[in-house]
Order: C-alpha cells, then structure tokens, then sequence
C-alpha cells in the first residue's frame, strides 16, 4: 500500500509556473530522488509531497486514499508530524537551543512516545559523529555539523517518510557518506526516503530517480 501518493500536483509562485502537473506514488522501502537545476522547483516540490506547501491543483493521498489536502489545519499537522520528518535545505536549527535540544524538539509537539527522546537523540548525534557537540549551540557548529544535527532531528520521531532536502550539501565526502548511509540504513527498515541532490553519486543511489522535463517531475527510467 502506498504510504504517499501524490497526482498531479502543480504550482505557480506570482504568476509563473514552477511546477507541472507531477505524479509518483511513495511505498515502504522507497527511495526516490529528485534532480533538476537549481531554481527549478525541487524544494517547491518536496514541500508540497511533505504537505508544508499547498499545491495549486491535483490530489495529496495518505493512509490508502485519504485526501490529506482537505484536512483541517489541526488534523493536517498530526497528520505531518507522524509521517514526514523533514531535513530543510536550510537546515532551520533553532539557534537558541543546543544541538541536542534541537534534535529532541519535535518530541515537545508529539504527545506521548513509547522510548525516551533524549536517549534517542544521543544515540542519533553519536551516530553521526557529534558527540563531543551534543550541548554546543547551531553558532557553535560548522556547516556540516548542524546539518547532521538536522538530519538527527529529522529521525526523531521515526516518521515513515524522510524527507531530504539536498541532506549532502556542504558535507565533506565522510560527513556526507554518513548522513547518507544513515538515511539510506533508514529507508531500508521500511520507511521512505524522497531526497532532493545535485550530486549524481548520491542521486544514482535511489531506486527511482526524478528528473525535470517540461517542468514537471517524471521517472527517468
Ligand atoms: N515562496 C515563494 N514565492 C515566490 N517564488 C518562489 C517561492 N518559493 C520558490 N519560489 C521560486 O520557485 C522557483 C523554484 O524554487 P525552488 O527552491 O523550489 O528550486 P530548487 O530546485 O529547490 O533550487 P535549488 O537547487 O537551488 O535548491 C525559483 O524560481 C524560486 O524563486
Ligand atoms: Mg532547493
């Protein structure tokens, strides 16, 4: 059954279309990848499967066939929440928070968890290679540090689909060899990865790749 489906989604930002009419359905163990140049529309489109942006047309599915465009605001963000965990191209680590309070937030907003946030979180920043900065602040952190830290806040919650804004960028080759095996790993255990890159190594490693054409998101196979 399809975790996600997502038919013929469009948008246009002040008049001018950014994205065409994209379809492609998500199930457990996907992993797909989306390419184009920059500017084109890969964060636009990746917002809009994630259901933080509202597409101008076509249909939002989840849970087999519920149309997840027409939930309320309230039952659209429980809905967000227990299925995406998004690492943003900007990263967007609350400054004021050390790096292991920024991975635990999103436990603040799930109400009650079956394991401990905290353990989770340490055991996600060690991982990824960040234990002698559990307590630093994002200032306090390189580039590639906080967005490590992103993706460890990502994965928080367990969500079913991650979804991974250019998760490389900036990375040294270990750094981002790590965070991409760990979300790889991640996908592996049957959950989804949708991911965003303009690395042709990274994207050669989903099992489908998305291509631009016409403006809109199509398998390249
Ligand atoms: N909120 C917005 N309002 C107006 N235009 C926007 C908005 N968000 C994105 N755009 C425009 O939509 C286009 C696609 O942007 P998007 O960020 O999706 O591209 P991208 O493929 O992710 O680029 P990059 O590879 O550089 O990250 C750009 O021309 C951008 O200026
Ligand atoms: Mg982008």
């Amino acid at each position: 059954m399809a975790l996600l489906e997502v038919k013929g989604i469009a948008k246009s930002f002040d008049g001018a279309e950014i994205i065409r009419a994209t379809s492609f359905a998500v199930e457990p163990g996907d992993i797909v990848a989306f390419t184009s140049p920059s500017g084109s529309g890969k964060s636009t489109l990746l917002s809009m499967a994630g259901l933080l942006l509202t597409p101008d047309s076509g249909q939002i599915l989840v849970d087999g066939g519920v149309d997840a465009l027409s939930l309320d605001d309230k039952a659209l963000s429980r809905l967000r929440q227990r299925l995406f965990g998004f690492v943003f191209q900007s990263t967007q680590l609350v400054g004021s928070l050390r790096a292991i309070e920024n991975v635990t937030a999103p436990a603040g907003f799930a109400g009650k968890l079956d394991f401990d946030p905290v353990e989770r979180a340490k055991e996600l920043l060690v991982q990824f290679g960040l234990e002698e900065r559990l307590y630093h602040y994002p200032a306090q952190l390189s580039v590639g540090q906080k967005r490590r830290v992103a993706v460890a806040r990502a994965l928080l919650l367990n969500p079913q689909i991650v979804i991974a804004d250019e998760p490389t960028n900036d990375l040294d080759e270990e750094s981002a060899n790590t965070v991409a095996d760990a979300l790889f790993a991640y996908a592996a255990q049957g959950h989804a990865l949708l991911y965003a890159t303009h690395d042709a190594a990274l994207a050669a490693r989903a099992k489908t790749l998305m291509v631009m054409k016409d403006k809109a998101f199509v398998s390249a196979s």
